[in-house]
């Protein structure tokens, strides 16, 4: 959507994965002051400071929180507008966003393209856009994730546009994030209506979920550039029901896919692995690049994967994927990875955090323990 947001794939926190509907104002403040402390915060905003393109616009931010379903009274006011639930937000969304700007992050909102949302606690927008979009620019809002239930059957292509155009009215920039979940293929229409799409239905914590959320999202890496990105759903990172590796391997296809980098754990309670992981600066800079060309599945050998996408200063980006139970030596060739075929590389292993000594020359080869894998930037040194 060209309204100046989302040059790189948005950053932050949602409270649905972890906290589901039991999110209140306590939940979102903690969490906001968590993003500060920990230092997560200003993770994003350095990339975002560093990135070319912010040097040449307004730095946008990109680290916000937000309560996802369940913040709103079922009934709206007498005027028609809807209204924070006084058990679970009795200061107000206003009031909320004054706390978490004073934090120097944005804040996010959740409604629905229907008569309620998902979980059917509140309403949607459907009819009420215009009012609502002014709404939450009055609180101050910044995002809006703008889920499907409960719709009329009309098409999202009918549906959503009429909030695009309502935020675009509503006074204030308004982060775009469509959560039509991939049902009519919104990255063929996305871009003109948003900033993210949705391309699946909701992700789960287990690694089956995970890889199957983003061989689906790959299929659309064509259509993400910046200012509308792929959204295969928010990050499970830190919820338990994954090993670390296997942690380590969503984040990796994450960042190089260009997705939304937003946290779905409970960040006020952070263990080491998991701080280590989504705190992880050179991760999160391929994610960042200001090309934001999403990568691909180049090459698929059984149960051995090859991700690879361009990054700026003619890098490239790569994943090796170990989808199997038992190690695998796995090899990337510049012939499908996109290098030039007499290319000297050096490789840096952003997770090791090392250059690698070897200068490759052809391909690169690597060990991959089961259910994990390898991430490198391929750096042209001749
Ligand atoms: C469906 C969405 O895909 C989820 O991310 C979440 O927002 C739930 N709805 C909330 O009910």
């Amino acid at each position: 959507l060209a309204n100046g947001l989302g040059l790189t794939p948005q950053m932050g926190w949602n409270s649905w994965n972890h906290f589901n509907c039991k999110v209140d104002e306590k939940v979102i403040k903690e969490t906001a002051d968590a993003l500060v402390s920990t230092g997560l915060a200003k993770l994003g905003y350095i990339y975002v400071n560093i990135a070319k393109w912010a040097q040449e616009t307004e730095p946008e931010l990109l680290f916000l929180t937000f309560p996802d379903d369940c913040w709103a009274e079922m009934h709206r006011d007498a005027k028609g507008n809807l209204l924070p639930k006084n058990s679970t937000f009795p200061s107000g969304i206003k009031a909320l966003a004054d706390y978490v700007h004073s934090k120097g992050l944005k804040l996010g909102i959740y409604s629905d393209a229907g008569q309620f949302t998902c979980s059917k606690t509140m309403p949607g927008s459907l009819g009420h856009e215009e009012q609502d979009a002014k709404t939450f620019a009055s609180w101050g809002i910044d995002y809006l994730k703008y889920d499907n239930c409960y719709n009329d059957g009309t098409k999202p292509t009918v549906r959503y546009p009429v909030m695009t155009r309502a935020l675009t009215k509503a006074g204030r920039p308004i982060f775009f994030s469509l959560c039509e979940w991939g049902d009519l293929h919104p990255a063929l229409w996305g871009f003109k209506v948003g900033n993210s799409w949705r391309t699946t239905n909701d992700i789960s914590d287990n690694w089956n979920s995970m890889l199957s959320i983003i061989d689906l999202n790959e299929v659309y890496a064509d259509l993400a550039r910046p200012g509308g990105w792929n959204d295969p759903d928010m990050l499970e990172v830190g919820n338990g029901g994954m090993k670390n590796n296997e942690y380590i391997a969503h984040f990796s296809l994450w960042a190089i896919s260009k997705a939304p980098l937003l946290l779905g754990c409970d960040v006020r309670n952070l263990t080491k692995e998991t701080f280590n992981i989504i705190s992880n600066q050179e991760v999160i800079a391929v994610n960042q690049d200001s090309l934001g060309i999403q990568a691909k599945k180049v090459r698929m050998e059984g149960n051995s994967e090859i991700w690879a996408g361009p990054l700026s200063g003619n890098r490239v980006a790569l994943v090796l994927l170990n989808r199997a139970t038992v190690p695998h030596s796995i090899t990337g060739n510049w012939d499908d990875i996109g290098i030039p075929e007499n290319s000297v590389i050096e490789a840096r292993d952003v997770w090791e955090h090392k250059t690698l000594e070897t200068r490759f020359v052809g391909n690169l080869t690597a060990n991959v323990e089961p259910h994990s894998c390898k991430m490198f930037v391929l750096k042209p040194i001749a």
